[in-house]
C-alpha cells in the first residue's frame, strides 16, 4: 500500500469514529507518526497473504477503538508518564512479585498489605497470573483458559480494578502477565479447534501425523524434559498432534496466522485499559516457529513484539512492556530492539544472566565469571532497563556462555556440575538446600529450584540450630539483594524473600503440583512468622530491615536511577566484585565480598576520586572512610558489602566502559 493510501485509510477510520479535534490531536499525531512503521512491521509478517490489507485494516480499527475506550484517568496518567520520560528508569521504582492467593488469600485482601509493601520500600506489585486457568493443569496460571475472567481462586475483575485504584492512589504501579505464546488446551479457541472448527485449528500448530513434529523436534530443545518431554502432544479428540512446547496442556499459538496476533493484541489492550503499568510478556522468545531452528529468538518473534510495542505507543502509551526472555545475554539484548528499532521493542527485560552469575559467585567465591560477562550486559540501550532479581517463581538456569567460563580458567561442563551439586543440594558440604529442576539426561542440563534463603543456607542452618551459620546466611541474603538492587534497573523481590522464607515442601502433598518442584520456592505466607519482622534481632527482622535499608539508600540517591551510568571495577581480588555509578560530580562505589573469608581491597580501586577527596561516605551507616595508601587495604568481613559515596570530578580508573 503506498503511503498516501495508508494515511487516507487511517484518516477515514478517524472520520468514521469521530476522532477529531484538539483533545484527540496527541493520539492522531502518534498514529500518523507511527503509521508507516506499523504497516511495515505488519507486512514483514503477513504481506504474502491475500487478505493482508483486510487484516491490517482490522488492526487500525482495534488500535482506534482501544484508544477511544481508554478512560480519562488513564489518558491523564499517560501524559504524566510521558513528561517523566523513562519513569521506569527511576531509582524510586522497586517491586515485589507475588501469588495473590499464597501471599494474602485474595485480591480483595491485597489492599490491606499495600502499607506493608510501601514500608519495605516498594512501589510496584507484580501479580502472578490471575486469569482463569484450569485447576490441576495450570502451570501456576501460565495456562490461561480465559484472558478476561479472573480465576475465582483470586476474586473478580472488579476486585482487580479496585486494587488498581488503591495502587494509583498510593502512587504505586501494577504489573501483570500476558501469556502470549500459548493458551490452555481448555481455552475456548482450543475447545473449538478440538470440535473440528478449522478457523480455530489454524490458531494452533496441529498435524495429522508425526511427520512434521518429528522433523521439528530434531532441532527444538525441551523445556520440561521430566514432566512434559517433547514438543508435541497427541489430542485424542481430533486425532492430531498439537505443538505444546511447555506442558502438554499448553498449546502453542500460531502467530503466522494474523488472526492470532489480532486476538492477542486485543487481550494486551484489555490489560492496558485496566490500568496496568507494566505488562510482563511471558516467554516471548518462543512466539515464532520455523522448521530446522530451535524455534526460539527468531527474527519474526522480535517483529511481533515491535508491532505490539508500536501499537501500544499509539493507543495506550503509559503501559510499558517487559520481555521475559530468559536466554543467553547476547540474545536478551535483542529484546530491547535492534538498529532503528532500538527502544521500540521491550522497555524492560529480566537481567537473568546477572542473577545466575550472582549464584555462580556465591557458590564459588569467585566473581570473575560475573565480571567477564559484563561487557555484553552493559550493551543495554539507554532508555530501556532491567528487572534485577535474585529469585523469582521460576528455576535458576545456568545458561551463561561457556567462553567466559573458559576465559576465567574453568571447564564449562565441570563448572556447571559443581554449581548444580552445590546449589541443588547434591553436595554434603554445601550449605544450600535447593533441588535440581528440568533434568535432561540427554543433554545433561539441569536448573535449580529453591528459595533465596534456602539456597543461601538458612534452612540447613536453622535445622542444625547453628547460630553462626544462621548469621552467615543472613549476610549472604543481604549481599545477594544489595548486589542486584544497586545495579541499574528495577529491583524485584520475590514474595517471602523479604523475611527469609525457606523452602515450602507442602507442594509434595498436592498432586497438581508435586510434579513441579518450582513450587518449593513459592511459599504460602505464614503471617505469624512474618510478624517476627517487628521483633529486633530475629532472622526475619534482620532480613526485612536489611532489605528496607538497601532500598532506602537506593531511593535517597538519584545516582541509582538507570542512566547507563555504571562501570565495573577491576578489584584485583577474585572474591570481591564492584561497580561504580556516576552522576554529575558524584560517584558511588558498590563493592561485594562473595567469600566466607575476610578480604582486602587495595585503595587503588578509588583512584578515580582520590585527587578530589580522601574520604568516602559509607551510605550504610553514614560513617566516613578515609582512603588509605595504595598498598593498604579496605577490609571486608565475610559476605560484607559497601556502598561508598564520593564527590569528585575525575575518573581515571581501569574500568569496563558502559556504552
Ligand atoms: C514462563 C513462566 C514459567 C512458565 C512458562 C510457560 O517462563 O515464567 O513459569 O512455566 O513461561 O508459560
Amino acid at each position: 500500500m503506498p503511503n498516501s493510501a495508508l494515511f487516507s485509510t487511517i484518516r477515514s477510520v478517524f472520520t468514521n469514529k469521530k476522532i477529531k479535534g484538539k483533545a484527540h490531536q496527541p493520539f492522531i499525531d502518534r498514529f500518523i507518526g507511527n503509521a508507516i512503521l506499523l504497516h511495515s512491521l505488519f507486512s514483514q509478517l503477513y504481506s504474502k497473504r491475500a487478505d493482508f490489507e483486510t487484516r491490517f485494516m482490522e488492526m487500525i480499527e482495534l488500535i482506534s477503538d482501544t484508544y477511544l475506550e481508554r478512560n480519562s484517568t488513564l489518558v491523564k496518567r499517560d501524559k504524566e508518564k510521558e513528561k517523566q520520560a523513562g519513569w521506569f528508569l527511576s531509582n524510586n521504582m522497586a517491586g515485589m512479585s507475588l501469588y495473590v492467593d499464597r501471599f494474602v488469600g485474595s485480591l480483595k485482601s491485597l489492599p490491606e498489605k499495600l502499607d506493608y509493601l510501601q514500608n519495605l520500600g516498594l512501589n510496584l506489585v507484580h501479580l502472578m497470573p490471575l486469569f482463569e486457568s484450569p485447576e490441576g493443569a495450570s502451570d501456576g496460571g501460565y495456562a490461561v483458559s480465559n484472558y478476561r475472567v479472573i480465576d475465582k481462586r483470586f476474586g473478580t475483575l472488579d476486585d482487580l480494578k479496585s486494587l488498581q485504584k488503591s495502587l494509583q492512589e498510593k502512587h504505586m504501579y501494577l504489573m501483570i502477565d500476558i501469556v502470549l505464546n500459548h493458551t490452555s488446551n481448555q481455552h475456548e479457541w482450543a475447545q473449538k479447534a478440538r470440535e473440528g472448527d478449522s478457523f480455530y485449528q489454524d490458531f494452533y500448530y496441529m498435524y495429522d501425523d508425526r511427520i512434521i513434529p518429528n522433523q521439528m523436534e530434531q532441532s527444538m530443545p525441551e523445556v520440561f524434559p521430566e514432566s512434559s518431554p517433547g514438543n508435541f502432544s497427541y489430542d485424542k479428540k481430533t486425532n492430531k498432534w498439537v505443538m505444546s512446547v511447555f506442558h502438554n496442556y499448553q498449546w502453542d499459538l500460531n502467530f503466522t496466522n494474523p488472526h492470532v496476533l489480532h486476538a492477542m493484541l486485543d487481550n494486551v489492550f484489555f490489560y492496558a485499559n485496566l490500568g496496568v503499568d507494566i505488562l510482563r510478556v511471558d516467554a516471548p522468545a518462543f512466539i515464532w516457529k520455523q522448521m530446522g531452528t530451535s524455534c526460539q529468538n527468531l527474527p519474526e518473534a522480535h517483529i511481533i513484539l515491535q508491532f505490539i510495542k508500536v501499537a501500544l505507543e499509539i493507543a495506550t502509551p503509559g503501559m510499558a512492556i517487559l520481555g521475559e526472555a530468559i536466554v543467553a545475554p547476547k540474545q536478551i539484548m535483542d529484546y530491547f530492539g535492534k538498529g532503528i528499532m532500538t527502544t521500540h521493542e521491550c522497555d524492560l527485560a529480566y537481567n537473568a544472566t546477572q542473577m545466575a552469575l550472582q549464584w555462580d559467585a556465591l557458590a564459588t567465591a569467585d566473581t570473575r565469571n560475573m565480571l567477564a560477562n559484563q561487557p555484553v550486559i552493559l550493551q543495554k540501550p539507554l532508555g530501556c532497563t532491567w528487572i534485577n532479581y535474585t529469585r523469582c517463581h521460576d528455576d535458576i538456569g545456568l545458561g551463561f556462555e561457556d567462553s567466559y567460563i573458559e576465559a576465567v580458567g574453568y571447564t564449562p561442563y565441570l563448572h556447571r556440575e559443581y554449581l548444580k551439586n552445590y546449589l541443588g543440594g547434591r553436595l554434603v558440604s554445601s550449605p544450600s538446600s535447593g533441588d535440581l529442576f528440568g533434568v535432561n539426561p540427554k543433554t545433561n542440563d539441569a536448573r535449580i529450584s529453591g528459595t533465596l534463603a534456602s539456597l543461601c543456607g538458612l534452612e540447613k542452618a536453622i535445622n542444625k540450630k547453628d547460630a553462626k551459620a544462621i548469621q552467615t546466611s543472613i549476610d549472604k541474603i543481604l549481599l545477594m539483594q544489595a548486589n542486584s538492587m544497586l545495579l541499574g534497573g528495577i529491583p524485584m523481590i520475590f514474595y517471602g524473600d523479604e523475611f527469609g522464607s525457606t523452602n515450602d515442601y507442602s507442594y509434595l502433598d498436592d498432586a497438581s503440583k508435586s510434579y513441579d518442584n518450582r513450587w518449593m520456592h513459592r511459599p504460602v505466607i505464614d503471617w505469624k512468622k512474618n510478624a517476627q519482622i517487628r521483633k529486633k534481632g530475629t532472622v526475619e527482622n534482620q532480613i526485612f530491615k536489611g532489605i528496607q535499608h538497601i532500598l532506602n539508600i537506593r531511593k535517597s540517591n538519584n545516582i541509582f536511577s538507570d542512566t547507563n551510568n555504571l562501570e565495573w571495577l577491576e578489584s584485583h581480588n577474585a572474591s570481591v566484585v564492584g561497580f561504580k555509578r556516576t552522576l554529575g560530580n558524584q560517584q558511588v562505589f558498590c563493592l561485594f565480598n562473595y567469600s566466607a573469608e575476610t578480604q582486602g581491597l587495595t585503595y587503588y580501586v578509588f583512584n578515580s576520586v582520590r585527587k578530589q577527596t580522601q574520604k568516602l561516605l559509607n551510605l550504610s551507616d553514614k560513617s566516613v572512610i578515609k582512603i588509605g595508601k595504595d598498598h593498604e587495604h579496605l577490609m571486608f568481613k565475610p559476605y560484607q558489602f559497601y556502598v561508598l559515596l564520593a564527590e569528585s570530578h575525575h575518573s581515571n580508573l581501569l574500568t569496563i566502559q558502559q556504552r
